[in-house]
């Protein structure tokens, strides 16, 4: 079993050049074989993933895209990209449903279809849970195990070691401050439970459960340590390449 935390870095809609892309990324590879417990997962938008990808296997360091189209393979997509052609240039992981895509209309269902497209193809999925306002009443609990329950329609048991949860509360992306570590903590224990519950609990006790939403290198730490999550789901710093490769330094030492 793979124990390695996960640091996955969501480029978003980052940098405007390719030159720049390349510059960040070339410094993560340089980095990421000296991490001793840590692998790294880069997503840069869809144009600079193929010019990114390493030409030999980097030790602790992966691609990942930002979105897959719900489109199981070629035709008449316009403006879409599939699973089998991002596998196909090296990219081993997607990011499916995050917040800034269900905004603009991605629905459980429709994370569900990339999940699966995902996973066909032997990529690894992350998937990005989370809710939009935490209720004293812990309505976002069911909210949550609503988002992941329906998130694996048609996904057999045999794709579970493929699957990433990324749990990232809505209001904390973006944000200055991150969730406490200690809700974090509360938090990614209960979508455990929500895996187990679907996948059955041994691969529910292996499952790695990230956190997303204002991570930076100065929080990271108190993040894994206290929040004991698998790994971290990086907006803003991880495009900010002194502050990541500082991120990846601290969490590796602890
Ligand atoms: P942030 O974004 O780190 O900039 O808050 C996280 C994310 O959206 O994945």
């Amino acid at each position: 079993m793979n124990t390695k935390r996960i640091i996955v870095g969501n480029w978003k809609m980052n940098p405007s050049t390719f030159v720049e892309a390349r510059k960040i990324s070339r410094k993560i590879k340089r980095f990421a074989p000296d991490l001793a417990k840590t692998e790294v997962v880069i997503c840069p938008p869809f144009p600079f993933i193929a010019g990114i990808v390493p030409r030999k296997e980097i030790k602790n360091f992966h691609m990942g895209s930002q979105n897959v189209s719900v489109e199981e393979n070629i035709g008449p997509f316009t403006g879409e990209v599939s699973s089998s052609m991002l596998s196909n240039i090296g990219c081993e992981y997607v990011i499916v449903g995050h917040s800034e895509q269900r905004k603009k209309g991605d629905t459980d269902a429709t994370v569900a279809k990339r999940m699966k497209h995902v996973l066909d193809v032997g990529m690894k999925a992350v998937l990005c849970v989370g809710e939009s306002v935490r209720d004293d009443g812990g309505l976002y609990l069911e909210q949550l195990k609503n988002q992941i329950k329906n998130s694996f329609t048609d996904i057999p048991k045999k794709y579970a070691g493929n699957i990433v949860i990324a749990y990232e509360p809505i209001w904390a992306i973006g944000a200055e401050e991150a969730m406490r570590p200690e809700q974090i903590y509360e938090t990614s224990l209960f979508v455990k439970k929500v895996f187990s519950d679907v996948f059955g609990p041994e691969n529910g006790i292996k499952v790695k459960v990230l956190y997303g939403g204002a991570v930076n290198f100065r929080n990271s730490v108190d993040i894994i340590l206290t929040g004991k999550v698998d790994g971290l789901l990086v907006g803003r710093e991880s495009v900010n390449v002194s502050g990541f490769i500082e991120l990846l330094k601290a969490v590796d030492s602890v």
